[in-house]
């Protein structure tokens, strides 16, 4: 069903934005309506989630909050560059080497893009540390979960966090998701002030890509389907 969304444009199909939707590195400053991001987020709602549980809680940070967190990141990257104790693990002490060899193209291809090379460390961490400014989106969220709810209601969070991508998409927005927040997630707890039965999953940011940046001129690969799919009777 096209209509016209909150810049003017023709919405887009399902696989529009599918394909559109990529992790932007660098955001034009214009604030965003905050009145689409409480549409979008209702919408998403719509994700579906085992037992209807809808396991997620979403905090939105914007205008002076927002910049109350940056100022605080600043100097908390500073004090603590190593991180704090995380919660989780973002990923399995040791990867699959399939997905290993993925995650490493996705870094050389970015780190390749913006001209930083592989020993320079210190230029690489100093750009990663551009996550924790949101990389200069107006608006930033964070979605927590319950500390009972296992892998099925994290998968489940995770497709609340994808339709929330798409819808806004669909509103002419960009976004990138955030798991380094769960690095500094003493920081982000006492900030959103999280109920200790809480656990903070990521961030993420939102608003328009800068097409000037670089750091958005790249286009991740994907693994084609027959690397990943087991075909049978069809
Ligand atoms: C849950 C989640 C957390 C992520 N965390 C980060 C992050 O902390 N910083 C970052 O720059 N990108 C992050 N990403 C973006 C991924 O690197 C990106 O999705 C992946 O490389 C595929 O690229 P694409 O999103 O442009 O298609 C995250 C993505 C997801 C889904």
């Amino acid at each position: 069903m096209a209509g016209v969304n909150s810049t003017g444009s023709v919405t887009m199909q399902v696989s529009e934005a599918v394909a559109s939707r990529r992790s932007v590195r660098g955001f034009l400053p214009d604030p965003i309506d905050g009145a689409v991001i409480r549409r979008v987020l209702d919408r998403a709602a719509r994700a579906p989630s085992g037992g209807n549980v809808q396991p997620w809680h979403v905090d939105v940070v914007a205008g002076e909050p927002l910049a109350a967190l940056k100022a605080i990141m600043l100097r908390r990257v500073q004090e603590a560059p190593g991180g704090e104790p995380t919660e989780y693990d973002i990923y399995p002490k040791v990867l699959p080497d399939r997905h290993k060899t993925y995650r490493f193209e996705v870094g050389e291809d970015l780190y390749g893009t913006l001209g930083i090379p592989r020993d320079n460390k210190l230029g690489r961490l100093l750009w990663f540390a551009r996550n924790f400014q949101f990389f200069g989106a107006p608006v930033a969220l964070f979605t927590s979960i319950d500390r009972a709810m296992g892998p099925p209601q994290w998968s489940d969070l995770g497709m609340y966090l994808q339709t929330v991508m798409l819808l806004l998409r669909e509103e002419g927005l960009d976004s990138c998701a955030q798991e380094c927040w769960a690095v500094y997630p003493d920081t982000v707890r006492t900030f959103l002030d999280l109920p200790p039965e809480r656990m903070l999953f990521c961030g993420m940011a939102i608003g328009i890509a800068d097409a000037a940046d670089p750091a958005n001129a790249v286009r991740t690969r994907r693994a084609p389907v027959d690397a990943f799919t087991t075909f049978r009777g069809i």
